[in-house]
């Protein structure tokens, strides 16, 4: 799942200052491909008038269940039937106080409670001050909505309206976004822990200057980012690149190929599926040097020598696990040309079961990529398409793969 082209959902608001960021959702569920149809409490428009939600919505909104704009006069039945889901943010701890006790006063609790449960599912973004989050009544309700089967998400930490810091705090609209298109992708790797890497690695000469490999870590990010979707338990062992963590993802921040290799050993035992997307170095200086190596004006220049980096993914694909088929090792070639041959032939040096060859040239720091997917029966191709788009048929490709394991 990439996007959310063809989900309606409904969107609500309760009262309460996170209304300001029910905005900008309301903005990316819309740029996000989504049919928004937004339901305001009376309260809520006391932070935000139905007018801005309309405008960013690009349709009315309804704040009553006495709306007449109704042909049958029941707003409640009409726009829960033809809800994909429905999402208050911000909820309110008064309105999920009222949830659980099914009370339906006015529009919004009303469809909640008129929605078909089996068919159109419930999720919360709870904001509040720390205190109300913290108190036992509200964790009670939260515990009784999710027993109902509501689906509450966290609520973010940080500075509050009130001046207080703490829990409680709405997500971010990106961050509710990145939990709705995770809850709509099929969960075929729950229960699974990846450790991925990706990026590059620095190779330190001294200290201002190193070698490197042309990699934006965007695919391996990509691949990280759709197995947490996909449900699994995600380590990302990244080199240095400026991009940022997927949300729920764990990271682990390394620069050279031995940090990388460090990492990967550690977390390794503890995996079901290694996948090596980062781009490694293949050599480093044999020494690097405590300070600046100086030109000294007489036109020598410095005598490198390099030694072998560990190749991290054959060590992995080597080990007990990988060869008794606990841990699958998936690798990366980025090539120039004769995709196939390559990929085939690295396939069978790293003695791992799938190779995924692209040609870098063609995909170093863009936003999309071709994938050929290189098994011992032969090659199939993913076209090109987004790095997302591609990571979420690779990561759906994988988990095929293990459950034949
Ligand atoms: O040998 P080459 O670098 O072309 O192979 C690419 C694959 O091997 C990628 O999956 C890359 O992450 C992995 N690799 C590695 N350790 C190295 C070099 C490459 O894991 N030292």
């Amino acid at each position: 799942m990439n996007d959310l082209h063809g989900k309606s959902i409904v969107l609500g608001l309760t009262g309460g200052i996170a209304c300001f960021k029910a905005a900008e959702l309301c903005r990316s569920l819309v740029k996000a491909g989504a049919k928004v149809q937004v339901v305001m409490t009376e309260a809520a428009a006391q932070f935000i008038t139905p007018v801005t939600m309309q405008a960013l919505s690009g349709q009315p909104v309804y704040t009553s269940q006495w709306d007449a704009r109704e042909g049958n006069n029941m707003a409640h039945i009409n726009l829960s039937r033809e809800a994909d889901a429905i999402v208050i943010a911000p909820a309110s701890a008064d309105f999920m106080a009222k949830l659980i006790h099914g009370k339906a006063d006015e529009l919004l609790s009303l469809m909640c409670l008129a929605r078909p449960i089996q068919m159109v599912p419930l999720i919360l973004a709870p904001a509040m001050n720390r205190e109300m989050w913290a108190h036992p009544a509200t964790q009670r309700n939260v515990a009784q909505l999710k027993a109902d089967g509501t689906h509450v998400l966290d609520v973010g930490q940080g500075d509050q309206a009130c001046g207080e810091t703490g829990d409680g705090r709405m997500l971010e609209a990106d961050e509710i976004v990145e939990e709705l298109l995770a809850f709509w992708t099929p969960k075929v790797l729950t229960g699974r822990h990846l450790l991925i890497t990706a990026g590059p690695t620095y190779e330190a000469i001294d200290p201002v200057r190193g070698i490197t490999n042309l990699s934006s870590g965007k695919m391996g990010f990509a691949i990280a980012r759709a197995a947490r979707h996909a449900g699994a338990q995600v380590t990302l062992v990244a080199g240095p690149v400026s991009l940022p963590t997927p949300r729920g993802v764990s990271r682990i921040d390394v620069k050279s190929a031995m940090q990388m290799n460090d990492a990967v050993q550690l977390t390794a035992p503890h995996a079901d599926v290694f996948i090596a997307a980062a781009a490694v170095a293949d050599w480093r200086p044999a020494t690097s040097a405590d300070q600046k190596i100086k030109k000294d004006g007489s036109g020598d220049t410095p005598e490198l020598q390099f030694v072998e980096n560990p190749d991290i993914l054959a060590l992995v694909a080597k080990s007990p696990r990988g060869q008794n088929g606990e841990l699958f090792c998936v690798g990366f070639a980025a090539e120039s040309h004769d995709l196939l041959a390559h990929a085939t032939a690295k396939r069978a040096r790293k003695g791992v079961p799938l190779l995924v060859g692209n040609i870098g040239p063609s995909t170093f720091g863009q936003d999309d990529n071709a994938l050929l997917l290189v098994d011992a029966h032969g090659a199939k191709e993913l076209p090109r398409d987004t790095k997302t788009k591609l990571a979420h048929d690779l990561i759906k490709d994988i988990a095929s793969r293990l459950s034949k394991f």
